[in-house]
C-alpha cells in the first residue's frame, strides 16, 4: 500500500488520519457528556483528558486538511454512486472538517473565557466553573457536538449501505489492509 492515495483507494496516511481521528472522536463524544456529572474525584481528570484529546483531534484535522490540499488526491468516486450520493458524501465530509474545527476552537474559547483552564492546570476543583452555559463558545460547542453526531449517523449509514446493499467496495477503499 502506498503513502498517497491511488485513484481506487485511500493511501496509508489518509487511512491513519481517518481512523485515528474517528476513534478519538468516538471517545470524545460520550466523554464530553459524561464528564459533566462525574463525581468530584474524577471530574478534573476527565476534563483534562477531554481537553487534551480534543486539541489533538483539532491538530490532526488541520494536518489532514494540509495533507489533502498539498500532497494527496482523493480516489475517484465509484461509478456506481449516483450524483446525489456523491454530493451528499462530499457535503458530509466537508461538514466534518468544519464542525470538528469549530468544536476545537469553541473548546479553547470556553477555557479562555472562564477559570476552567486555571482549574485544570492547578488541579483545584474549587476553581471549576459551576456552569459554562452562559458562554457563547459553550453554546456553539453543544450545538456542534449534536451536528457532528447527526453527520456521523449519515456517514456510517452511507458506508454500511454501500457495503451491504450497493456492494460497490466503498468501505474497502477506506479499509486497513495488513499486506
Ligand atoms: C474536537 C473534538 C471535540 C468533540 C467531538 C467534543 C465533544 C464534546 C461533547 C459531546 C460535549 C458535551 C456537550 C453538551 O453537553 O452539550 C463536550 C463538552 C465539553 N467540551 Fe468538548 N469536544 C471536542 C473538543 C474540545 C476541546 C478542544 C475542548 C477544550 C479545549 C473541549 C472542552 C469541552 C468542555 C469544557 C466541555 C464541557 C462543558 C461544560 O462543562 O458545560 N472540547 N465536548
Ligand atoms: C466509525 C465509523 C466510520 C466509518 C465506517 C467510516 C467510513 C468511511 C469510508 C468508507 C470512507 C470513504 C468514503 C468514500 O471514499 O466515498 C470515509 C471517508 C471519510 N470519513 Fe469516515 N468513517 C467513520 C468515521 C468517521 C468519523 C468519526 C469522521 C469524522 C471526522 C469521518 C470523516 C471522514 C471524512 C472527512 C472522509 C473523506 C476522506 C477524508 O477526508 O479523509 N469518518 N469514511
Amino acid at each position: 500500500m502506498t503513502m498517497r492515495s491511488t485513484s481506487e483507494r485511500y493511501g496509508t496516511v489518509a487511512l491513519a488520519l481517518h481512523w485515528t481521528s474517528a476513534a478519538l472522536i468516538l471517545a470524545l463524544i460520550p466523554l464530553g457528556f459524561a464528564m459533566q456529572s462525574a463525581p468530584d474525584a474524577a471530574r478534573l481528570g476527565l476534563y483534562r483528558v477531554h481537553v487534551g484529546i480534543g486539541i489533538l483531534v483539532g491538530l490532526l484535522t488541520l494536518a489532514r486538511l494540509l495533507w489533502w490540499l498539498a500532497l494527496d488526491r482523493r480516489p475517484v468516486p465509484s461509478v456506481s454512486h449516483t450524483l446525489l450520493q456523491r454530493r451528499l458524501a462530499k457535503a458530509v465530509h466537508a461538514g466534518f472538517y468544519g464542525v470538528v474545527l469549530i468544536l476545537a476552537v469553541s473548546g479553547i474559547g470556553m477555557m479562555a473565557a472562564s477559570p476552567l483552564g486555571e482549574a485544570l492546570a492547578s488541579g483545584k476543583l474549587a476553581l471549576m466553573p459551576a456552569d459554562l452555559m452562559n458562554l457563547p463558545p459553550r453554546l456553539a460547542h453543544g450545538a456542534m457536538a449534536r451536528l457532528l453526531m447527526a453527520l456521523l449517523v449519515l456517514h456510517v449509514a452511507g458506508a454500511l449501505y454501500h457495503h451491504w446493499v450497493g456492494r460497490d467496495g466503498t468501505l474497502g477503499r477506506m479499509a486497513v489492509r495488513l499486506r
